[in-house]
């Protein structure tokens, strides 16, 4: 068995503090809003797990076809020896990068979920002597210190997870990402692409209801964590597209007119009967514009893959 060391960069109570401010901006707000990282507590990655595989959620699929495909040629044109991969929940389709990855020394998970990433670390440290497992709790949008290994290193962000992030806030990130790269070293990011509406929204809005109760979660974590009173069966799932945007919205629609308690915040917040909360944005990209926003950030995009229904794709850049 290989190392395997669990990195907490945050302070005490950094979570709970950064909860709160959310919680408070997000319900306090016009239109209201959650971020969605908090819906990633052991339950919430478990339930996006079950997402990956249900019939309606292509993106999993479609990304795992590339990499199994391009697997070689990414790694022809990185050679890392760190790989760094942010947000990385169950590592899952990493395991194409890390088999093909040959002369490897470390892998750093970086992820809000404790559960997936001491799940998916202990399992890959266990299954792959000689490889360093370095995981580290921790939000990528936060300004990330990473643990001194051996470039060149490999940045990886897979999984269209880049299109949860509203578009100054994935500047803001992408220039964040340029900062963490010495020359040689290279951004693999996974997009989820603009498609015919229906499959997108049905792909937020599964026959078997997996990603309503995803959606449901967070009102979950906020009832456990800041002793709250929402009602999840008091809300509706919401799938929407936004054509304008490009971007999917998932929200939770209040059923009544009704009044919430968070104790934690001594806060009341009252719905009106129809009224919703935006909990997710899905942004969904072409490749100019990926292009454009890599560039505006100072990466250059080298090379563009995608499945053979051009659903998704994973690009590979560099700093400029
Ligand atoms: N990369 C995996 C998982 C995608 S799900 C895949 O492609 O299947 C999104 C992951 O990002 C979850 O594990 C979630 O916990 C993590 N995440 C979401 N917001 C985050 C943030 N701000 N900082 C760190 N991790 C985050
Ligand atoms: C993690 N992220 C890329 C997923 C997505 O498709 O935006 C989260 C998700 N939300 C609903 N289903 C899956």
């Amino acid at each position: 068995m290989s190392p395997f060391r669990l990195t907490r960069t945050l302070p005490e109570d950094a979570t709970g503090a950064a909860l709160r401010a959310d919680v408070r901006e997000g319900l306090t707000g016009s239109p209201r809003t959650l971020p969605p990282k908090w819906f990633y507590d052991a339950r919430g990655s478990e339930l996006f797990e079950e997402i990956t595989e249900l019939p309606e959620y292509y993106p999993t699929r479609a990304e795992r076809e590339i990499l199994r495909a391009r697997a070689g040629e990414i790694v022809e044109a990185s050679g890392a020896r760190t790989l760094v991969e942010l947000g990385s929940g169950s590592s899952e389709k990493t395991r194409y990068l890390l088999d093909a990855l040959s002369g490897l020394h470390t892998y750093v998970p970086v992820d809000v979920s404790e559960s997936a990433l001491t799940q998916a670390g202990q399992a890959l440290a266990a299954e792959r002597p000689g490889l360093e497992v370095h995981a580290l709790i921790a939000d990528f949008t936060a300004r990330l210190t990473l643990p001194k290994t051996p470039g060149p290193r490999l940045v990886a962000f897979l999984g269209g997870t880049i299109g949860n992030l509203l578009p100054v806030e994935r500047a803001a990130f992408l220039a964040s990402v340029r900062a963490l790269l010495a020359p040689g070293d290279a951004l693999l990011l996974g997009t989820d692409l603009v498609k015919d509406e229906r499959v997108l929204v049905r792909a937020y809005d599964d026959a078997a209801g997996v990603t309503a109760a995803f959606n449901k979660n967070v009102l979950h974590v906020i009832n456990r964590e800041l002793g709250a009173d929402f009602d999840p069966d008091a809300f509706a799932h919401v799938a929407l597209w936004d054509a304008r945007r490009e971007w999917i919205e998932m929200r939770l629609r209040s059923r009544t007119a009704q009044t919430v308690k968070i104790p934690a915040l001594e806060l009341a917040v009252d719905f009106a009967a129809g009224e919703d909360l935006r909990t997710e944005v899905s942004a969904k990209f072409r490749r100019q514009g990926v292009g454009r926003e890599l560039s505006a950030a100072g990466l250059e995009l080298a090379r563009w893959w995608t499945d053979r229904e051009e659903r998704f794709a994973l690009s590979l850049s560099v700093a400029r």
